[in-house]
Formats: C-alpha cells, structure tokens, sequence
C-alpha cells in the first residue's frame, strides 16, 4: 500500500519536473541606508498571511544567535516599540521546516521574516511540512507574512547590519496579482476528500468561510469562479491491478488516492474522483443556468450533510443534496458520465489539461491551490487573506465595496485625507479610498465636475459649479442682499460682481462709487454709497439719470424738443409705409392688368399684342 502511494506521489513529482513550477513573488525595496538602496524580488511563503494589495515597512534584525531560527526565541525581543517600525527577523535557511522558523519570530514579536537561501538558486516557494505532520498546528496558527530571499542579497543586508546600519526594508505584495480590469477571475484547486487530516479540515473550513464573499463576488459579477479537482493517472502497466481499480475510474484514467490510505477499510480512492466529478458536474450545471454560485452552497451542504465519518459520503446523500437546492440531477448525471467505460470523461480530461500552467500560471501542483488573474495565492486559506487576494486584482476604483470593508482593508483617506485636496466647508474631498491604497482625483459632487490636479487644486467647473459652495468663489450676504463671484459659464474664473473689487477668490470689496468712481459728481448731485453700489440723490425738483449719471428737470418743457423729434420720425415712418403700400397696389395692379389681357388675346386681337407678356403660353412650353 505504502508503496502504491509513493508511486503516485512519483508520478506528481515527475510531472512538477516537467512542468513548470512558478515562484510567486513580491518586491522587497531597501529604503535604507542609501548605499544599498534598491528593490529585489523575494519569494512568497506558503504560509501566514502575505498582505496582498499592500505593503509593510519594517526594520530588519539579524538575531545574534538562533540565527536559524529552529528555537524559540528568549522572550519577545523582535516586538517593536510603539511609534517605531515593525521589525523583520533575518533568519538563515537550513536545519528546520522554513515554517518552524516563521513560527519561533512570530512568537517572539516579528512583524514578518526574511529567510535567506544558504545556495546560490533561483527563488523557491518555501512551502509547509507534509501534511500530516504532527507540527502542522502551529502552521494554522502562523499570521505573520514571510519571504524568502537570495543568498547574494541577504549577505548584503547582513554586512549592512554588522556595520551598524539602521536597515529599513519595505515589502510589497501591491503587484503580485495583476490587476487588469474590474472582473478577477479566480479558481479553486480543491478536493472532496473530507479525511485527510490537516490541510482537509483547513480547506472545508475555507469553503464554508468564504462562501458568503464568494457568492457576493459572483452574484455582483465582479469575479468569474471556477472550481478545480486535481486527478491523477494510473500507469499504463498497472490499470488492471488492484489498486489501480480501486483507486480509479474510467480504466485507470482518473485516480485520486485513498482518502484513509488503506485499501482494505472504509472510502476507497474512486469514490473521491467520482464525488469530485459530481461537484465539477454541480458547477457546470449551475454555471449553464446562471447561477456559477449554488456550487458553494453544494459543497458546503455536501460537507455537512454527507461526511465520510458518518458513512455518508455517497450518490444517495448527494443527490439529496442537489434535489435540495433544486438543481437539474438529469443533467448532472449525463455530465458526469459512465465511471465504467474505457473511454475518456470530457469533464475530467480538461481538468487534467488545465493542471499544466499557462502564462505566467505554473503548474498546480499543491493541494488545495487558490489561482487569482492568473496567479498562484501563496499563503495562508484564510478569508481575510483570500479576500486581499482577489481585491488586489481589480483595476484601482473598480473594486467592490466588500473589498473596501474594514476588516479587508484601511481606508488611507481617514489618515490627513489620503494628501489630497479637501475643501472642510463644503466636505468634498479628493480622496478616493481603493483597495491598494487612495487615489487623488478631483471628485463628481452633485452633478458637478470638479477639475484639478487632484492634489493641491480641484474646482467645481462647467454648468451648476456655482451651486457647489458657490463655485469656490467669494460671496457674501448683507442687508436683504446677497453677492456672488461665481460665473456659471463654462471655463469662467471667479469675478467680483460689479460695486466690487478683488480676486473673486477670498475677497471682493466694496468700491466706493462715490470716490473712486466718481459717479454723481454733478453740481446738484449728492453720492451716498452703499455695500455694492451707491445711491445719488439730486436736489430740488431733479431727477437722477443713472444712464448719464445726471440730474435732469422733471418739467415737461425741457423735453419739448424730443417730443418734436419723436412726432417728426412717426409720421416720417407713416409716411414711408403709405409709399410702399401704394408702390405695392401699383405694381398688384399692372400685373393683374398683364394677366387679364394676356387670357383676353387668346380671343381677340389687341393693339399692342406684342409687348404683352404671354404667361400662360410660357408655362404651357415648358410643361
Ligand atoms: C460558465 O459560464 C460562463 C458564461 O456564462 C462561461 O464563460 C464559462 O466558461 C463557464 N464556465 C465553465 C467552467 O463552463
Ligand atoms: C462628509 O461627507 C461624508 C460622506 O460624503 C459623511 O460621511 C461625513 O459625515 C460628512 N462630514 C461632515 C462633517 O459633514
Ligand atoms: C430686509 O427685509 C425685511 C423683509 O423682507 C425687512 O423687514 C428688513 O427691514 C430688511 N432689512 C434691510 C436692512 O433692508
């Protein structure tokens, strides 16, 4: 039996050697001391919970002894003190489980830690122990993220210390998923096998977690879920033996291994592929009537209603199941196919074909495997971490709200507005909270555009900016009066209104028409001014003309004259009309005439038939 094992996991092996295995990686950026500033790669750590979408400043300390850090430290020295920066712990690779490591800082106050390679390599993914090793419970327990360095690079942080350098070290995981539009696609490498201990518990345990937010996600249609099983193949020598048939189905074609790892008792290997084809069915079925979502509600209700430890985990549990949540079970079953035959299952063949990497996806080799845009999550099945995951794979400004949930997520726009623009009065502000961090962009109030580099300078612009805390210009109220420096005009700039003076911005003032303008100055005027004009009173019987800025008599025959110059253009222009009107009868008239002797000719001769016009015999030759 054991041997069989070990035949399939050889079989895996061969297929990681062939295939490619991509390290995901984040940037590590050196900000201090400048002698060796720079940014490097690092690879992501299998385990803790690696910040997707953000970064983390830190302080790196290379421990005095331990400096392999496979015992636990004395006390907590790497907790940093408040207001200082986190500390990162540079531990040496070798002797123990890279996780055992990670778990000794963490419990002595690291903030994340740096494992440096002891050979000259290409970066590795430092995964955790096997599964069921009995130290994997403090690896669910591991919160911290790691990465792990190259030799080369960790000798220069090392050398840096040694002199005494203050060594500050930023990790970035902002573009360790690509973040190309606003749907992230993600996959889920998974298993129906409910007892295989650890990494079981730790996946169904996931699953029910993060089914709310999945199904949010979906059903928003902000990600595109696809579920995964992984199979494995008996070779070709070994299809008719014993182990084979039990591990297999459709002759040795698709193999999961034996879910207790013993032939003679309990769930035999081919229950799990055939359950794993059910599940891929489910989805399938699910995804055609357009609701990719109800997988997460089967899986769950599979793993509560139908688990292996109360003999359960069967067609009959299954199908009730699926008959609960009202899924089409004819369907399924013609997905699923015949276990029996010697002949491929167009379901799990594509699942095989898809386990071979693509792009910038390697192979999927580890149980379970969640693939975010393309790209491997490294760390942690944790919801929290899953969830930074997929955020940090939505175009900036275009994730979901869940994604901006404080538990996911710190709104930078909180802390002195993100650096942005504000304006406190009217609270508008440029800030625009994102998953990766904030953007400065000049915001949309009510309808109003605002434009502005988003940083110093917004303003409210184009029709309705006046509305909008009076445009960011100057007004003021005052005795029953209001003044405005807003323009509602495309493209205009702030102007004091008339009766002021100043930059339209901060202030306008009163001018006092009386001085500066010089208005009613006339002899008999006297000027009163006010907060935005001015009021001119004439004495005697005068009357102010604004117009003129004079004072005239009110007296009738001071305006004779214009009365004549009226009286002489009315009948000027009554004159005129009649003139037209008679030139107009005229000329009705001599036409009619012309019309009338024109029918007449058509009977008898008239004197002058020549020079008549002939309308009618004009219009009959063109016709
Ligand atoms: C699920 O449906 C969508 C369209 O509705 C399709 O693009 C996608 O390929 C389907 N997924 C699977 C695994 O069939
Ligand atoms: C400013 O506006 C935001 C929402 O736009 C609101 O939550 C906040 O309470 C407002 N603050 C003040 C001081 O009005
Ligand atoms: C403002 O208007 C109110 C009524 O409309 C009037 O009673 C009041 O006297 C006015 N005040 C001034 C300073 O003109």
């Amino acid at each position: 039996m054991k041997l069989f094992v070990g035949f399939l996991v050889l079989i895996l092996l061969s297929e990681i050697a062939n295939g490619r295995f991509i390290v995901e990686k984040n940037s590590l950026r050196v900000t201090s001391p400048d002698s060796i500033r720079g940014t490097h790669d690092s690879a992501i750590g299998n385990f803790g919970i690696p910040q997707y979408g953000g970064s983390l400043a830190g302080n790196v300390v290379y421990p005095k002894d331990n400096r392999k850090g496979c015992k636990e430290f004395d006390g907590t020295p790497f907790k940093s003190k408040p207001g200082s920066l986190p500390t990162f712990v540079l531990v040496d690779r070798g002797d123990c489980f890279f996780a055992l490591k990670v778990w000794n800082a963490q419990n002595a106050g690291a903030s994340a830690v740096l494992v440096a390679d002891d050979i000259e390599e290409p970066l590795i993914t430092m995964d955790t122990p096997e599964e069921d090793s009995k130290n994997a419970e403090y690896i669910e327990k591991i919160t911290i993220p790691s990465a792990l360095i190259e030799k080369s690079f960790s000798e220069t942080l090392k050398k840096a210390i040694n002199d005494g350098e203050m060594v500050n070290v930023n990790l970035d995981w902002r573009d360790a998923v690509p973040h190309p539009d606003d749907r992230v696609e993600f996959e889920l490498w998974t298993n129906s096998n409910d007892e295989c201990g650890v990494k079981c518990d730790m996946l169904m345990e996931f699953v029910k977690d993060f089914k709310g937010a999945a199904q949010i996600l979906e059903k928003g249609g902000y990600t595109q879920f696809t579920p995964h099983y992984i199979t494995w193949y008996c070779p070709q020598a070994f299809t008719v033996s014993k182990q084979c048939k039990s591990q297999c189905i459709n002759h040795g074609r698709y193999c999961a291994p034996d879910p207790e790892q013993d032939f003679s008792k309990g769930y035999e290997g081919k229950d799990v592929v055939i359950e794993n084809l059910r599940q891929l069915c489910v989805f399938r079925v699910a995804n055609e009537s357009k609701k990719p979502w109800v997988w997460w509600d089967y899986v769950t209700d599979f793993q509560i209603r139908c688990p292996m430890k109360e003999n359960k985990y069967n067609k009959e549990c299954a199908e009730a199941v699926i008959k609960s949540l009202g899924l089409d079970l004819k369907n399924i079953e013609k997905c699923m196919g015949d276990p029996d035959a010697d002949s491929e299952n167009p379901v799990l063949k594509e699942e095989q074909d898809a386990q071979i990497g693509t792009g910038s996806r390697g192979d999927v080799t580890i149980l379970p495997t969640l693939v975010v845009n393309n790209r491997q999550y490294r760390g942690k099945l944790e919801k929290g971490a899953i969830l930074k995951a997929i955020c940090s794979g939505f175009e900036e400004t275009t994730e979901p709200a869940i994604c901006l949930s404080g538990d996911v997520e710190t709104n930078e726009c909180l802390d002195n507005n993100g650096g942005c623009w504000q304006d406190k009065t009217a609270n508008i502000t440029a800030c625009k909270d994102t998953f990766r961090g904030r953007v400065c962009e000049c915001p949309m109030v009510d309808g109003v555009l605002f434009k502005g580099d988003g940083y110093s300078h917004c303003e409210a612009s184009g029709p309705g900016r006046c509305k909008i805390n009076n445009g960011g210009c100057w007004h003021d109220a005052k005795d029953n009066y209001t003044f405005s420096a807003c323009v509602d005009v495309e493209g205009s700039k702030c102007q004091c209104p008339r009766g002021f003076k100043g930059d339209g911005v901060k202030s306008c003032e009163d001018v006092d028409e009386c001085k500066e303008k010089k208005a009613c100055q006339c002899p008999k005027c006297s000027c009163k001014n006010t907060w935005g004009s001015y009021e001119c009173s004439c004495s005697g019987d005068l009357l102010y003309i604004r117009d003129h800025d004079t004072c005239i008599s009110k007296r009738a025959s001071d305006s004779k004259s214009a009365w004549t110059a009226l009286w002489i253009i009315l009948i000027g222009l009554a004159i005129a009309a009649g003139g037209a009107f008679l030139v107009y009868k005229y000329r009705l008239r001599s036409y009619m005439d012309s019309e009338i002797r024109a029918i007449m000719a058509q009977y008898m001769p008239l004197d002058s038939q020549q020079e008549v016009p002939n309308h009618i015999n004009d219009e009959l030759q063109h016709a």
